[in-house]
């Protein structure tokens, strides 16, 4: 087992060592992939050695390395050592964290970690979470919480606000709980992509006069293309006065809390009445980890607790099983990574991650401009800025600069270079740039930007 073990260990630490120096990564085409892959199941078994090398050969360069220092699309993910050993820890302790009785010091650490969330968030200690698969499953987990304040009637005149930058989990979720595609009510923004509390009040009001229910709004504190965060406090306020359910999507945003900046950008998180955080976007963990908290915390088993014949030896009293506060039973010990990682970094590493990383924007940004070949579309929120290139001294259709955009960001994925990937902001698209990386420094930026403006150079119109 040792000897096994090692082999992993050994391929694992160069590989983590030697990340940016490494490609990018790829994305093959399904048919290549799947003749290199496809196979009936054996019958009988083969050396480690050879499987292992099967899996270096043929499925690692099948992927894009999210925790490349310039792999900048989507949210990325980019771990430390010691939270993947945490989550091999896990993996081998193979703790059942789903009930006390079986996993107490699971549910411990998970208690642990969600209590130093909250600490700084600023939430109250009587607040419970739980860690999830993901923010998709954490928004899903807030709007069943949220739901179980309606009565069966009221859930078929029920509102749930959302602004046009949410994240589109919170559509799957309202689907997945039955709302009707008329009762999502998406919001406009303002130029800086964020949702005025008058246009919440102005909606909430008009919607009472013509007979439906204000429930629930999803706010962002750090939306998905922009890293915008929405008012949070008048928000908060106005749901209190109107009743409505304030749930935070912070999925990407809420490491920021650890910066003075950021602090007051999230000014009035603490006062929703639900939050998803995920430690696997800005908190250097690896997948899965997401979290939802609930303000007042006993709602969340109040929504969710099942009592089984066959979960009949369960203890009374105060011992926390997490499956009451969530979809599911068998849940593994996400907690584990996080505690590993905090507690062998300190907060102090978390910190100067977030600093470094909105940096990084600003610094993408006055790179940018300084070429002459790009136009901000939204400025550096968090860590996350959106541009688009328009070819200087050419008048250009918006539907050509689309084309041309868009083929911007496959030509510098196909570098294998740096990834970025694209979203559309007012209806036309822009390239975007998230940094959550402790391992991106100004020499990738830099290198990113040239790159950009290499290609930019050379593109021929659409
Ligand atoms: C703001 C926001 N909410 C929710 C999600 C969904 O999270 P997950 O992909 O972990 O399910 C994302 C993912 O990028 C996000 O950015």
């Amino acid at each position: 087992m040792a000897a096994f073990a090692h082999q992993v260990l050994a391929w694992s630490a160069h590989d983590f060592a030697h990340r940016d120096r490494q490609r990018v990564g790829s994305s093959p085409p399904a048919a290549e992939l799947a003749a290199r892959l496809n196979e009936p199941a054996p019958e009988h078994g083969r050396p480690f050695e050879e499987v292992l090398t099967e899996f270096i050969d043929k499925i690692v360069p099948a992927v894009y390395r999210t925790d490349h220092p310039r792999f900048l699309g989507f949210v990325p993910s980019a771990p430390s050592f010691y939270a993947v050993l945490g989550d091999w820890l896990a993996t081998t302790l193979n703790a059942f964290a789903g009930i006390w009785l079986e996993g107490a010091g699971a549910a411990q650490v998970e208690e642990v970690v969600l209590g130093w969330f909250k600490d700084l968030l600023g939430y109250p200690s009587s607040a419970a979470g739980s860690l999830t698969s993901g923010g998709s499953e954490a928004n899903l987990t807030a709007l069943v919480v949220a739901r179980e304040r309606l009565s069966f009637d009221d859930r078929s005149r029920a509102v749930l606000y959302v602004s046009g930058l949410r994240h589109r989990s919170v559509d799957r979720a309202a689907a997945v709980i039955g709302l009707r595609p008329e009762q999502v009510q998406v919001l406009p923004t303002d130029s800086r992509f964020r949702l005025p509390a008058s246009t919440l009040a102005a909606a909430v009001r008009r919607d009472r006069e013509e007979g439906r229910l204000p429930w629930c709004l999803v706010a962002n504190a750090g939306a998905t293309s922009t890293g915008s965060v929405d008012p949070l406090r008048d928000l908060a306020a106005r749901c209190r006065a109107e009743g409505v359910w304030l749930h935070a999507d912070a999925a990407y945003g809420w490491p920021a809390v650890l910066t003075p900046e950021g602090r007051e950008l999230l000014d009035g998180l603490a006062e929703a009445d639900s939050i998803t955080l995920d430690p696997h976007k800005w908190l250097a963990q690896p997948y899965e980890a997401g979290c939802l908290l609930v303000r007042e915390g006993h709602q969340l088993a109040d929504a969710f607790r099942q009592r089984a014949d066959y979960l009949s030896d369960l203890p009374d009293g105060d011992a926390v099983n997490f499956t009451d506060r969530g979809l599911a039973l068998t849940r593994r010990f996400r907690a584990l990574k996080v505690w590993v990682s905090v507690k062998c970094h300190g907060l102090g590493w978390f910190r100067e991650l977030v600093v470094r990383n909105c940096l990084a924007a600003e610094y993408a940004r006055r790179l940018l401009a300084a070429t002459g070949l790009f136009q901000v579309v939204s400025p550096p929120q968090l860590s996350i800025l959106c541009f688009r290139h328009v070819p200087p001294g050419r008048k250009a259709g918006v539907d050509e600069l689309d084309r041309l955009n868009l083929r911007l960001a496959e030509e510098l994925r196909a570098t294998g270079e740096a990834f970025l990937s694209t979203t559309r902001l007012a209806d036309r698209v822009a390239l975007r740039l998230c940094f959550v990386n402790w391992r991106t420094t100004a020499a990738d930026v830099e290198r990113v930007v040239e790159l950009l403006a290499e290609l930019a150079g050379k593109a021929e119109p659409g």
